[in-house]
């Protein structure tokens, strides 16, 4: 289990656990503890309703192509550190984790 530190709409911020041997990425762990998220698209990298904005320096796996347009047209890009929580799988490396959930995430 690693705990990942999410900030909501609010301003709250929740420490989560996830598991790192079940194939979750953090859009579904976010899920799993029953914090809300659109997520539209399912974890397509199609949607952008699972953006995030990473708070901490914890070194991520490289944006495909698909995320990277996706975050483009979605406008959030220029936000420094956003990136789909979904295309983001949980491993041992993003223990402690802080990411703020962003705008397009809520109703
Ligand atoms: S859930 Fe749609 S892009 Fe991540």
């Amino acid at each position: 289990m690693i705990t990942i530190h999410v900030t909501d709409l609010e301003g709250k911020t929740h420490d989560i656990q996830a598991p790192i041997d079940m194939g979750f990425n953090v859009m579904e762990a976010i899920r799993a503890n029953e914090l809300p998220i659109k997520a539209t698209c399912g974890g397509m990298a199609m949607c952008a309703t699972c953006n995030c904005i990473v708070k901490s320096d914890h070194k991520l796996p490289e944006m495909s192509e698909d995320e990277e347009a996706m975050l483009d047209e979605a406008f959030v890009l220029d936000v420094e550190g956003s990136r789909l929580m979904c295309q983001l799988p949980v491993s041992a490396a993003l223990d402690g984790l802080a990411i703020q959930m962003g705008e397009l995430t809520g109703e």
